[in-house]
């Protein structure tokens, strides 16, 4: 196929004109819905930025939508079911209107057996876009309705966010690590940092637009490396940073979560005082079959040190249950770690096996109802931790960022991420120090100060 060299403007203009006229609208409606982690999130507010750039406004209802896209996720079995169910739900709507434009994008669309499901299944599917291709877009998709290639040009949109205050920096893609039950490091490639440069210059521009949490994104960011800057010198650059913001990232792997990055941190001024490191069991035999490459006791010594350094630190976690093999045993040294080093939350997950990983070839020997059992009473010993820890925090004074608003109740997040409610109509965006004056079961109760 012969190849086109394509400015953005042409692009650009050539992709207003050709929906202007399939749609037959100047003002083209794109129903957006995303699967998965933030970093999906990340991806997709730089396709809506493309979206946007040529036309389109946005709708909360696939039925009132010309264009619509699904950002997928391929972590869990589960996820992948609920969005072909999703895709299978838009078969009626396509058949009374055929003219509607239907995308598939991102992690689940990388492998070929859902290629196929798609092509067999939900052949009225119009466009599919891998995550690994997502910076290419608005070039795949021009391929696609032209059937000619257009050299990669590097079209870059602004991005298009759904939350001024709120931004999400991408700093590393993909992952080298290979946790034995992980999809990722297939569907999302090898890791590749973004250079220092840009991710200063996204930072500043979102600050000086008023953004007030910046949170740097990377399925393993403490691997983040750019020319000689390490993670810890990133984070010492973005600091220096003028503005009220607080600055967050995810997620970190305990096997490079080291004192060196705690001790940076104790010096950084933006630091938001929340560190989510998954620690995924409680047991050393389930971590070296899960190729985590740490032992639980180091896991405990880094997160000790972490609290002694930094002040009222909120660790999170996640955690799967019901591994190829774990024994009762073993779930129960989960158990014994929760309990012994009281996450404020954890988000947990039943073992999903994946085709591809390396775990696939372990089997599934824990019957579902056996992990539907472990998951609820790790759910259920963790409810009273999470709510033990956020008594902890009553009477003090933390930073907050509204976020909703709704009667007279405003619902804010501290900067380490505790959901606050707080008497009064405030604006989302807002940023304050908040009293707190109780705690309940899911988050803490506040006054502005
Ligand atoms: N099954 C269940 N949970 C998984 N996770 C990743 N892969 C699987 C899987 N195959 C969980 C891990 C990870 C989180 C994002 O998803 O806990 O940290
Ligand atoms: Fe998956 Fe492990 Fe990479 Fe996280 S670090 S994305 S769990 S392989």
């Amino acid at each position: 196929m012969e190849k086109l060299d394509l400015s953005k403007v042409d692009l650009l203009e050539f992709m207003k004109n050709f929906f202007k006229r399939r749609f037959r609208t100047d003002s083209p409606l794109a129903f957006v819905k995303v699967f998965g982690c933030q970093q999906n999130e990340a991806d997709t507010e730089k396709i809506k930025g493309f979206l946007f750039s040529v036309g389109f406004k946005f709708v909360d209802e696939p039925f009132l939508a010309d264009f619509i896209l699904f950002n997928t996720c391929a972590v869990r079995h589960t996820a992948e079911n609920r969005i072909l169910s999703h895709i299978g739900n838009l078969k009626k709507l396509k058949k009374m209107n055929p003219n509607v434009f239907i995308s598939v994008c991102g992690c689940m669309v990388e492998q070929e057996s859902i290629l196929e499901i798609i092509r067999d299944k939900y052949p009225y599917v119009d466009f599919i876009c891998g995550a690994k291709s997502v910076e290419k877009f608005p070039e795949l998709l021009y391929e696609k309705i032209t059937g000619q290639k257009i050299f990669d040009s590097n079209i870059n949109f602004p991005i298009y966010q759904d939350c001024k205050f709120k931004s999400w920096i991408p700093i590393i893609s993909g992952c080298n690590n290979f946790c034995s039950y992980c999809i990722v490091p297939y569907v999302r490639g090898r890791e590749k940092s973004v250079d220092y440069r840009k991710i200063l210059n996204d930072c500043e521009s979102c600050v000086k637009n008023g953004s007030k949490i910046i949170t740097l994104l990377g399925q393993n960011v403490n691997s983040y490396g750019f020319e000689d800057v390490k993670f810890s010198d990133l984070l010492q650059k973005i600091d220096k940073i003028d503005g009220d913001f607080t600055l967050r990232f995810m997620t970190s792997h305990p096997k490079d979560f080291n004192e060196n990055l705690v001790d940076v941190l104790s010096e950084c001024k933006h630091f938001s005082g929340h560190l989510h490191l998954p620690v995924q069991s409680g047991n050393d035999r389930i971590l070296k079959l899960m190729n985590r490459k740490y032992k639980i006791e180091q896991y405990i010594e880094k997160v000790k040190y972490a609290r002694k350094k930094l002040a009222n630190l909120v660790v999170t976690s996640d955690i799967i249950v019901g591994f190829p093999g774990e024994t009762e045993k073993e779930f129960e040294d989960t158990i014994d770690l929760v309990k012994k080093l009281k996450f404020a939350s954890v988000f947990s997950f039943v073992y999903s096996p994946r085709k591809g990983t390396l775990a696939y070839e372990m089997g599934d020997s824990i019957p579902h109802e056996e992990k539907i059992r472990r998951i609820s009473y790790l759910i259920e010993t963790q409810a009273k931790i999470s709510e033990d820890v956020l008594s902890d925090f009553v009477g003090k004074n933390l930073l907050a960022t509204v976020e909703n608003v709704s009667d007279d109740v405003s619902l804010a997040r501290t900067d380490s991420n505790l959901l606050v409610k707080i008497d009064g109509k405030f604006t989302p965006g807002d940023r304050f120090y908040v009293k707190i004056l109780k705690s309940g079961r899911n988050s803490l109760f506040g006054a502005k100060i």
